[in-house]
């Protein structure tokens, strides 16, 4: 694989020695860019925009341009594998996603198609490709997917959820068929990641934003065990290098130990998880990414680099940290102040 010229991302997930932290942002491209407000407005709606591979390409680079951030990540939403199954996702303004045709039936289930990443989702690799040309190896690629549990609380819920009542009754009284819905997502995630890294993702990420809605037993049966499968199939580039998986699980701070068991190389934390003890739990069988406040970026930027500092302390010297928040920037945030953090991530950490 061509090493990209700013490889201290890459390093930092095989727990190699780095110059400095690298850092980049969940969500670093959307709503607190004002020139991301702007090609939205020319793409129409957001799905538009993800489905326009030049259009993506434009956004994935802004926050490169303006931050200055080690690693891209490729535009685009983790809803486009529902969406490609025929279920009629929307984003409704101020609602987020809905799903009109829940799936909730084995009948549902089994009609389901499994979306071709070559076919009806051509698009993203197209846009993968496409940025790699335009990054032009000045960082690497981040590709991702979300994990089928929380991919499949979308499509039984309909959208988002506060209770997960619905999925959760499907899981207690009839598991047969969230198996059957879990095990299709799995092969869909499979099959999309690996379009991904076929095209030029240097480095994959599974969100698994509702993991930690559940119980040990069932994050280990119904989201963990899927994302194993998924990290088995995983295919090498066409240099037989394995590209770097990091594995987020919102809410999993208890479940790190098993997450490393997966063969992942990097665990994402979010901001409830202590990173110092983290590092303790799991050694140097991974690398670690996260963890700061995202809320830290409403402060100015005296107190932004403290809490910068403060983080790089917990996190400690071993290698193998890549700097990130506990989760997504806010759309209201200014982009002042994320391009302070980026700054002061690296100026602190260079000078350690
Ligand atoms: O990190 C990046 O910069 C890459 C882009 C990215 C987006 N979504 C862009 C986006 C990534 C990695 C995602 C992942 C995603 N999407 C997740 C997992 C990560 C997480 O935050 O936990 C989830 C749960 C989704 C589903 C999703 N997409 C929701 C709930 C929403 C609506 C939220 C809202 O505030 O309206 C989206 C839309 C979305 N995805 C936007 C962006 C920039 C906002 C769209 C817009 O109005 O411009």
């Amino acid at each position: 694989m061509t090493r990209p010229d700013n490889d201290t991302f890459l390093r930092a997930c095989r727990r190699e020695p780095v110059p400095y932290t690298p850092v980049w942002l969940m969500r670093q491209a959307g709503r607190y860019l004002p020139e991301y407000r702007r090609v939205r407005e020319r793409a129409g709606d957001f799905l538009s925009l993800c489905r326009s591979p030049e259009m993506a390409t434009e956004v994935t680079l802004q926050p490169v341009d303006r931050l200055g951030v080690d690693a891209a990540i490729l535009f685009s939403d983790i809803l486009t594998i529902p969406a490609a199954m025929n279920r009629g996702l929307r984003f409704a303004t101020g609602e987020g996603p809905v799903i009109d045709h829940p799936v909730r039936t084995a009948a549902d289930v089994d009609a389901l198609p499994v979306p071709d990443p070559g076919a009806e989702l051509r698009y993203v690799p197209d846009a993968v490709a496409a940025v790699r040309k335009a990054l032009n190896n000045r960082v690497p690629l981040i590709g991702f997917a979300g994990s089928p549990w929380t991919l499949a609380t979308y499509m039984v819920e309909g959208g988002s959820s506060k209770t997960y009542g619905i999925i959760k009754r499907l899981a207690y009284d009839e598991p047969s068929v969230l198996h059957r819905l879990l095990d299709k997502l799995a092969l869909a995630v499979t099959d999309y990641l690996n379009a991904q890294i076929e095209a030029g993702a240097q480095a994959v990420q599974i969100f698994d934003t509702w993991g930690g809605v559940l119980t040990p037993p069932a994050y280990r049966e119904l989201s963990l065990g899927y994302m194993q499968r998924i990290v088995n199939g995983l295919h090498t580039t066409a240099d037989g290098e394995r590209v770097p998986v990091i594995l987020f699980t919102k809410g999993g701070g208890a479940w790190l130990e098993e997450m490393a068991e997966t063969g992942a190389d990097v665990l994402g934390l979010d901001w409830q998880t202590d990173p110092a003890e983290a590092r303790r739990r799991v050694g140097s069988r991974v690398a670690l990414q996260g963890n700061m406040d995202p809320a830290v970026l409403y402060a100015g930027p005296e107190r932004i680099r403290r809490e910068v500092a403060r983080t790089l302390d917990a996190f400690g010297p071993a290698p193998g940290h890549v700097f990130n928040l506990g989760h997504g920037v806010s759309p209201d945030v200014p982009p002042e102040h994320a391009e302070a953090f980026v700054a002061a991530v690296h100026e602190l950490s260079a000078a350690r």
